[in-house]
């Protein structure tokens, strides 16, 4: 049975609330005189999924940071602080489940944050630990307060938190303030390495929230002195288009060695917190709203591309230079999403039907597929299609470059915004058909498996591992497109109306915002 859960909506500013866009002689702002349909039991199906593979983690892996689901047993792969555990800490609380909820809440103060024989890198630890244990703050001190079954539970969050971001400060101590990312508690050293787009441009938010919840000003300002290069990137040529970056960074001067880059991993995230800081804060950060209208403007007018074979869908081309390659992957699918949420935001309808375009096209790499779930990577060159997909690329507009899916959940986060914004059921039923794919293809054993082959029978076999960001995201997306989204019943806001009181960190741990 599905009972009522905590609703979290986030989209929009008051100048912009929007619903509905289904098409064009629609596509303008005004506030839903509607709730959007929810569908529980739907809902009540992801939760069960939720269940089912934190059972299995907590059986066989916890405290570790995940689990392997065939085998029954667990790695470390994120200096072994739990990283499943804290990642999953948001998630059961917004599905309301205060058994797991205080699972996790009892473990947070026995991890010591400051100690580890792995390497640490400073943007994973930000995004999932930092991120997972600020997000759970912010809700249990608002919406679902009534959870903890003690109180010294959500202190130590704070204080977990303010371990974590001493334990990691010295990263931002360089000659430019640019951090590195890989640090080596053991021996308080780092891997001297050029650091990246995304690694860097996403630390700001949980840094800032960091030093907002604490009143400790360092914390915002090291991410903000790192973030200063990449709002006034050098060299001039490092910068391709306007707004769009090279990827890699000398951290001794903080200047751009390439003008490499895209939507894709390594830059991604840094145009997302661009948006999203504006929506944290937009006293604060106008400038990094700035910088993503010129991102995004070049963005449409540089990188879209049409497959020959599929004229129709808009994907999103890599640069070096100027020069474009026609790939993408998995991991740009949150594109569509960005768009159409910084379209209700800044009031830019062009930004909303732009991102439900990107939608529909990573819609087509889930729906040609023999499972139903897209691939790690793809391309759509013309001149390149690998012979044994000419007749697959002819069909769907691109071809697979590498077939694997890891749980990921940049699709189904796409789906999310496209339906807060539009109030389309369809988004709803592609939400659905990939979770049921994703259900049907990697459960196995105590959990859910990485898979090797989104395009073969049972997908081509297991990878034996769960990501931790199974528990943060695909969970969490897929539960709030079928759940409750009338804020006024489900006791934690998240209004489509009025200005956003939730916004998203990139590993989907949802931050109060600012004020
Ligand atoms: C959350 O769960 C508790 C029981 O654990 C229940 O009493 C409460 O009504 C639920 N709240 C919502 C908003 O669903
Ligand atoms: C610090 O530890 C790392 C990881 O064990 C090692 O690779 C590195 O050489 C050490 N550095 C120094 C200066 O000892
Ligand atoms: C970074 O810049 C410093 C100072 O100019 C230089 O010595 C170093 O070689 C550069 N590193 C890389 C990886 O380019
Ligand atoms: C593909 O999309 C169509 C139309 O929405 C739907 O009927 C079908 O079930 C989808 N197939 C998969 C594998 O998702
Ligand atoms: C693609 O399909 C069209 C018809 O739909 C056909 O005319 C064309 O020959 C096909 N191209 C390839 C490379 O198979
Ligand atoms: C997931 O699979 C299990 C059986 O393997 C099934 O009971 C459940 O209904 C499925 N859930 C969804 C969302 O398809
Ligand atoms: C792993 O655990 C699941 C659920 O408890 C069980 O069904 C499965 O047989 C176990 N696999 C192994 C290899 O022990």
């Amino acid at each position: 049975m599905f009972k009522r859960n905590i609703v979290i909506s986030v989209l929009v500013l008051s100048a912009a609330p929007g619903y509905p866009y289904q098409n064009d002689a629609n596509l303008q702002y005004k506030r839903p005189s509607e709730p959007l349909p929810d569908d529980p039991e739907r809902a009540s199906k992801v939760i069960d999924a939720f269940k089912l593979s934190w059972e299995g983690y907590y059986k066989y892996a916890f405290p570790n940071d995940e689990l392997h689901p065939v085998s029954n047993s667990s790695s470390n792969s994120r200096n072994a602080w739990g990283a499943s555990a804290v990642d999953a800490l948001s998630t059961a609380l917004i599905m309301n489940d205060s058994v797991i909820a205080n699972q996790i809440l009892a473990y947070i103060p026995t991890i010591d944050f400051t100690k580890t024989e792995t390497p640490v890198s400073l943007f994973e630890t930000t995004i999932r630990y930092l991120g997972g244990m600020l997000s759970a703050y912010d809700l249990l001190t608002g919406p679902v307060a009534y959870i903890p079954a003690k109180k010294e539970y959500v202190t130590a969050l704070i204080t977990q938190s303010t371990s974590l971001g001493n334990a990691l400060s010295y990263a931002f101590d360089t000659p430019s303030g640019v951090p590195y990312n890989t640090l080596f508690f053991a021996n308080r050293t780092v891997e001297d390495s050029p650091n990246g787009l995304a690694t860097v441009g996403t630390l700001i938010l949980e840094w800032t929230r960091l030093a907002d919840l604490t009143g400790i000003k360092t914390y915002a300002a090291l991410a903000n002195r790192a973030e200063t290069y990449l709002l006034n990137p050098h060299p001039a040529s490092s910068s391709p288009f306007p707004g769009l970056l090279g990827r890699n960074i000398n951290v001794t001067t903080g200047e751009f060695l390439d003008a490499v880059g895209g939507w894709t991993g390594g830059s991604d995230s840094y145009y997302e917190y661009l948006l999203k800081m504006y929506i944290y804060d937009p006293d604060r950060f106008s400038l990094l709203r700035d910088r993503y209208i010129l991102a995004a403007d070049s963005t449409i007018a540089h990188l879209s591309s049409h497959p020959a074979s599929r004229p129709e869908l808009t994907f999103l081309a890599q640069y070096d230079g100027t020069h474009l390659t026609l790939k993408s992957e998995h991991l740009a699918g949150f594109a569509g999403g960005n768009f159409i949420l910084a379209g209700q935001v800044l009031g830019r309808t062009d930004y909303v039907k732009y991102g439900l375009a990107l939608v529909d096209a990573w819609h087509e790499t889930y729906n040609r597929t023999l499972t139903g779930i897209g691939p790690e990577e793809f391309g759509w060159d013309a001149n390149q299609v690998p012979e044994d997909q000419v007749d697959f690329f002819n069909r769907s507009g691109f071809y697979i470059t590498n077939a694997q899916y890891n749980l990921r959940p940049e699709v189904i986060e796409s789906y999310f915004y496209a339906f807060r914004a539009t109030g389309d059921r369809k988004y709803q039923d592609w939400a659905w058909d990939a979770f049921v794919a994703i259900n049907a293809t990697t459960q196995v054993g105590s959990g859910y498996s990485s898979i090797r082959d989104v395009n073969a029978e049972k997908g081509g076999g297991y990878g034996d591992f769960q990501e931790s960001f199974w528990f943060a995201e695909v969970c969490k997306y897929a539960y709030m497109i079928f759940g409750p989204q009338d804020s006024s019943e489900g006791g934690v806001n998240v209004g489509r109306g009025g200005r956003d009181t939730w916004v998203f960190n990139t590993e989907a741990h949802p931050v109060r915002v600012w004020g």
